[in-house]
């Protein structure tokens, strides 16, 4: 059986993915069909709507057809997992969230008015949501290590780089470590430099440098493979399942919920 609006631990989650075609989406996708516990229900395209998932994939026994909207979607949906591109998924998040639906986004992007919005609609429909800019298990650690460094460490910067397709610059990962470090050394995030390359070649790689008197500490995460991100969306996937009313914002939070 397949879980929708119930949550009987012991049926599949019911996943739609918007991003099917993307870079991560695939990954994602692919995960989320051989993971045994959830499935692939709907997928959103623009440019491959009409085909069938696993024509796309060719990995798959999936009978889903992709489609262009959530509309043209006919099964029921417990999640929506987005990996697409900011402003479409802003809208389509929103309205997934007003249909009952938990959220699983990878989409960065966002402003600050729209996550406080995103919030307040989980609040208020009950849904469980993450909103996570990095999945990964090494860019948590750096998070927390950064963190940690902030306290010893008065100064610092940020370097983020990534492919020449992504669309925001900087990063949300970058933007968050300036989160955090603003909130340690009691400044605008804004203050903290951070200075985004976009290059071929390059997939997802952040460093925070910090100086003192004499000598210099780097804190550095690659990601090498998309890959990384799937261990993460899995588990913030069964994690929104755990919740109601709460927007998670980070993976420790996500991990914290899985293993209560
Ligand atoms: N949170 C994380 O850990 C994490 C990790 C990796 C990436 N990301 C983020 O995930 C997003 C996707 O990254 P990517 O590298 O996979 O990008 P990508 O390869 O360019 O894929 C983008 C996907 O979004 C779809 N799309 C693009 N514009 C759209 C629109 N206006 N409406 C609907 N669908 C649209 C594309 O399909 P069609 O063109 O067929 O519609 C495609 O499937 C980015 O925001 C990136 O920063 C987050």
């Amino acid at each position: 059986m397949v879980a929708m609006g119930t949550r009987d631990a012991h049926e599949k989650i019911a996943v739609a993915l918007a991003g099917v075609t993307g870079k991560t989406g695939k990954i994602v996708g692919q995960a989320i069909d051989e993971s045994g516990d959830m499935t692939i229900v709907g997928a959103l395209s623009r440019h491959q709507a009409g085909k069938m998932l696993r024509v796309l994939w060719q990995t798959s026994e999936t009978s889903v057809v992709i489609a262009n909207e959530l509309d043209q979607i006919a099964a029921s949906i417990a999640v929506l997992v987005d990996f697409t591109e900011p402003v479409s998924a802003f809208p389509r998040v929103m309205d997934a969230v007003e249909r009952g639906w938990d959220v699983v986004v990878g989409t960065t992007g966002f402003s600050k008015v729209q996550q406080a919005a995103l919030q307040a609609a989980v609040q208020e429909t009950g849904v469980g949501g993450a909103l996570i800019p990095n999945f990964s298990l090494g860019a948590w650690v750096l998070e927390l290590a950064a963190k940690e460094a902030a306290r010893y460490l008065a100064t610092g910067e940020i370097i983020e780089g990534h492919p020449t397709t992504k669309l925001d610059r900087p990063s949300g990962t970058a933007r968050r470590l300036a989160d955090e470090l603003g909130a340690t050394w009691d400044c605008p995030p804004d203050s903290i430099p951070i200075h985004s390359l976009r290059q071929p070649g390059m997939v997802a790689h952040q460093m925070v440098i910090f100086g003192a008197d004499g000598e210099v500490i780097t804190l550095r995460h690659d990601v090498h493979e998309r890959q990384a991100y799937v261990k993460g969306v899995l588990t913030a996937i069964r994690a929104v399942r755990r919740v109601s009313g709460r927007l998670m914002t980070d993976m420790g939070e996500v991990w914290d919920v899985v293993r209560a």
